[in-house]
């Protein structure tokens, strides 16, 4: 039996399950741009994260479903191919990263706001993990800086993801 979901917060999980799916789109043509420019690395990177994506809306559809209402897939929007350099890829990601981290937190908000403990439960492992993509979007954007456009360290880099070993420093 469906239980009353707060009508905000519904169209809230409604937006973010098609803000995963246009993430899954734009790491997709991340990936298609890397391939085309013989970056494997860089293009399984971004080909993973773009699965990793649709994994997430399929969390939220799920979780629609088990409070008895219906994931809308909306038309997603052309994601914006005109990257130049390596670094405005990463740049795109890590901002689209940090959207959907600024989505999920608003709904965690209204989520606690209406005292739907249910979807605050959902939404908290998401967060926890979200801010760990952030903050690998990040590190990987500091890389890439630091690689100044130079075609050898832009190898050791995708010679690294290729590898899945492209990680932050963790000092604890
Ligand atoms: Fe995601």
């Amino acid at each position: 039996m469906a239980e009353s979901m707060d009508p905000g917060l519904l169209e809230g999980l409604q937006e973010h399950f098609n803000l995963e799916r246009q993430a899954q789109t734009t790491y997709f043509a991340a990936a298609i741009w890397m391939a085309e420019r013989e970056l494997k690395g860089f293009s399984a990177h971004f080909k993973s994260e773009a699965t990793g994506e649709l994994q997430h809306s399929a969390k939220v559809a799920d979780y629609l479903i088990a409070r008895g209402q219906s994931p809308i897939v909306q038309a997603l929007e052309a994601p914006d191919q005109s990257w130049v350099t390596i670094l405005d890829v990463m740049s795109t990601a890590f901002l689209m990263e940090s959207d959907v981290t600024t989505s999920l937190q608003q709904l965690l908000m209204a989520a606690e706001r209406c005292g739907d403990s249910r979807t605050a439960v959902f939404l908290e492992p998401m967060i926890e993990e979200q801010i760990k993509a952030e903050h690998e979007a990040a590190h990987l954007i500091g890389r890439t800086k630091f690689a100044d456009g130079q075609a050898a360290a832009i190898l050791v880099i995708d010679n690294e993801l290729r590898k899945g070993v492209a990680h932050p420093a963790q000092l604890s």
